[in-house]
């Protein structure tokens, strides 16, 4: 018989060579693996775990050992605290995009707004706009198929109503104007070292990568997005912290007025916004 203290310590010794955070992911896989709360696990130490229960734990340790993310061990990330389910399908949502979340609730005013979210992988934008405003209708679009099952199960689980759409960014959306068109895109440059790194290696490099040095689908998406957009409608982008005066320059080409760059809680670069003027 092996209990939870006894199974954490094991856990935690073979994760300790691997994991800076080794005490934190056993704390979780133990608890998804007996479906238990951090407080229950630390009222009740001398529980026994099953056989099953154990090899389960074994199997997600080996799996974290290998530097695969928690998230997609445990099939879940909360985001705007709200519990999202991910796969190797979805980016897995950082908290930095919270940030392009509260941009949005701060700049759009109106009731009963459209918003478009070009990229919506697990739908984590889409469900945190609508979880503050029921009255918005929220569009989540991606390419990738796998992707948009992921949202729309978590549209269920959450009872979120928002519309989601297979597109290659504008492609098959029907002629409709939008308040908002809000994005975070793929937006690394492909050579970048740190793809070699930590939980990216585990995402889709679909999520993940862009041409012309991570550029490419913010330039595409820009060119187009005036069609997209009401008169004083604004477009808005999450992109690399190094990335803000090139955003800029590609919106100030795309014709887009009052841009400006907003910073993270690091102080680096982190959404472009730009408003667009239909011509008088
Ligand atoms: C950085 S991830 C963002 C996912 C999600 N919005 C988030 O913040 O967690 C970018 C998303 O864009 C999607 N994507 C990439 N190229 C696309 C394209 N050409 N058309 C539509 N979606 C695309 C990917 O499948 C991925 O889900």
């Amino acid at each position: 018989m092996i209990t939870v203290k006894q199974a954490q310590q094991r856990a935690v010794e073979v994760l300790l060579l691997s994991s800076d955070t080794a005490h934190m992911d056993v704390n979780i896989l133990v608890g998804h693996c007996l479906q238990k709360s951090r407080t229950w696990l630390m009222t009740w130490p001398d529980a026994a775990l099953t056989d099953d229960q154990v090899v389960e734990l074994e199997g997600y340790v080996a799996r974290r050992v290998k530097g695969e993310p928690i998230a997609y061990i445990v099939g879940e990330q909360e985001f705007w605290s709200l519990p999202l389910k991910v796969n190797r399908f979805t980016l897995i949502p950082r908290p930095e995009t919270e940030l392009l979340v509260e941009l949005a609730l701060e700049k759009i005013i109106k009731k009963n707004a459209t918003i478009l979210d070009l990229g919506t992988g697990s739908g984590a934008i889409p469900f945190a706009l609508k979880s503050e405003h029921p009255d918005w209708q929220v569009t989540g679009l991606d390419f990738s198929q796998d992707a948009l099952n992921v949202a729309k199960e978590n549209a269920d689980r959450l009872q979120l109503v928002v519309d989601f759409i297979q597109s290659d960014w504008f492609e098959k959306i029907p002629e409709q104007l939008f308040d908002l068109v809000i994005s975070n895109p793929p937006y690394i440059d492909g050579t970048d070292k740190h793809l070699a790194e930590g939980d990216v290696r585990f995402e889709p490099d679909t999520a993940l990568i862009a041409d012309e040095q991570g550029y490419g689908d913010i330039r595409r998406i820009s060119c187009e997005a005036s069609r997209y957009l009401t008169d004083g409608g604004l477009l808005m982008f999450e992109h690399g912290f190094e990335q803000g005066a090139g955003v800029r320059r590609i919106l100030k080409d795309s014709q887009f007025d009052e841009i400006e760059t907003i910073k993270d809680l690091a102080g680096l670069d982190r959404v472009t916004i730009g408003r667009w003027r239909s011509a008088p």
